[in-house]
């Protein structure tokens, strides 16, 4: 049979295979074809090999994509992100520039609660529309799969509109989307005298109905937890994620981004599939992480657009035995970045990964880290064709170079939906 679509010529074809999450000396291993090529038939990919290698599959129908001088890799799976929300927070951006801290921000109402006003304000249309300029803008930064969140709405109905605006946001973009519930985001104003209740709420109503959900909403596969001070205590986050599990749900969470938290702990413990952030993760937490195999979402985005100097030491997780994955964290309090490249970029300056980790991190490390691992991440025969072709020499340069986007073509399910 002969190919639908061939990439060929590529300078470098980054492969990132591996039997699961790739940790240890593993997460380096790129696997690069020079002078690549890879064939397409209909959404998945057939072949991957040398041009010479597959130069027997073009027919006369074949679709050919010349990457002379350009690195092909895997489309970026953004394994971390608060994509849909309305309005935005320029002007606590400004303030925490003048020296208020962010849980100062958030304890005086401000933070995640000024962002959940604006989205139970919102129509279900306009919270789409307001989400779908920023999908567009991770595509053409070649992300091609990310996981969001709920967690701005913290009532049912709301949290319900959220999944229903995911759902709406798939069938509009090529973003394939894996959505997250987080309703333990923050304690809203209207039960800040009751935490408890609010729990309660969280895990007697509304787990229950979005496990459960009507047609039109998405159902999410994880459920997520902000473990912070000032937002969920241990005790608090492991009564949701049990809950959680018992319903079936995958588990994440929200850990050690302002200080240890108990929560890479608390990852391990409930046999979450992430603990994300980790920047003041301990080394005892490491080697929980380590020993229990949960991943490690660093989101050096957020360290960044919060001003700070302590990122995640991610060259401590890898040396533990941790696999380490990447995401944007893309939200309006921390890190409104929609760009993966970005944050590669990021990760090898100051979370101490190499070029080949932080790339693994970005593409098979991340797919696994939604749960889509066997599907996505990797250019191998089999996996969906989900590429980009990004106008560089070689793959040390996606971290090399930063604040440029070098994506050239983004191919989704075997479509070349940017370039061509
Ligand atoms: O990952 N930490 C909690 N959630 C986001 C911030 C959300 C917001 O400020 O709106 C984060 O940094
Ligand atoms: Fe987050």
């Amino acid at each position: 049979v002969k190919a639908d679509l061939l990439i060929h010529s590529a300078a470098e074809l980054v492969t990132a295979t591996g039997p699961g999450p790739c940790c240890g000396p593993a997460q380096s291993e790129l696997r690069v074809i020079r002078d690549g090529a890879v064939a397409v038939v209909g959404e998945n990919i057939a072949a991957v090999g040398t041009s010479a290698q597959l130069w027997s599959l073009v027919g006369a129908n074949t679709k050919l994509v010349d990457a002379k001088g350009q690195v092909v890799m895997p489309g970026f799976v953004d394994a971390h992100t608060h994509l849909v929300f309305a309005g935005s927070r320029e002007t606590e951006f400004e303030r925490r520039i003048r020296g208020d801290s962010y849980l100062q921000l958030m304890a005086a109402g401000g933070g995640i609660m000024s962002t959940v006003r604006a989205t139970r304000a919102a129509s279900l249309d306009d919270l789409v529309m307001q989400s779908k300029r920023r999908a567009d803008v991770m595509v053409a930064h070649g992300t091609t799969t990310a996981e969001v969140k709920t967690g701005y709405g913290l009532d049912t109905a709301v949290e319900l509109r959220m999944l229903q605006a995911v759902a709406r946001l798939g069938s509009c973009t090529p973003l394939e989307l894996v959505p997250t519930f987080l309703g333990a985001h923050a304690v809203p104003t209207e039960h800040a005298s009751a935490r408890d209740t609010y729990v309660s709420l969280v895990v007697d109503e509304m787990l229950p109905v979005v496990i459960a959900p009507a047609t039109g909403v998405a159902a999410p596969r994880f459920c997520d937890v902000f473990c912070e001070e000032g937002a969920f205590s241990v005790a608090e986050s492991r009564r949701v994620l049990e809950a959680a599990r018992r319903l079936g749900l995958g588990l994440k969470v929200h850990a050690d981004e302002f200080g240890p938290s108990g929560g890479a702990e608390l990852a391990a413990d409930v046999g979450a599939l992430s603990a994300d952030h980790l920047a003041y993760c301990t080394p005892g937490g490491m080697s929980r992480l380590a020993k229990a195999g949960v991943m490690a979402v660093l989101l050096p985005g957020t360290t960044f657009g919060l001003g700070q100097q302590h990122y995640a030491d991610g060259r401590a997780l890898i040396s533990a035995g941790v696999a380490v994955a990447l995401g944007t964290d893309l939200n309006p309090g921390t890190c409104w970045c929609e760009s993966m490249p970005f944050i590669v970029a990021l990760a090898c300056r100051y979370n101490g990964l190499t070029p080949a980790e932080a790339i693994v991190a970005a593409t098979l490390n991340a797919a696994h880290a939604v749960g889509l691992g066997e599907r996505l991440g990797s250019l191998e025969p089999g996996r969906q064709a989900d590429l980009v072709v990004l106008n560089l020499p070689t793959h040390q340069h996606l971290a090399y170079r930063f604040g440029t986007n070098p994506v050239c073509s983004v191919i989704k399910r075997g479509i070349v939906v940017v370039g061509s």
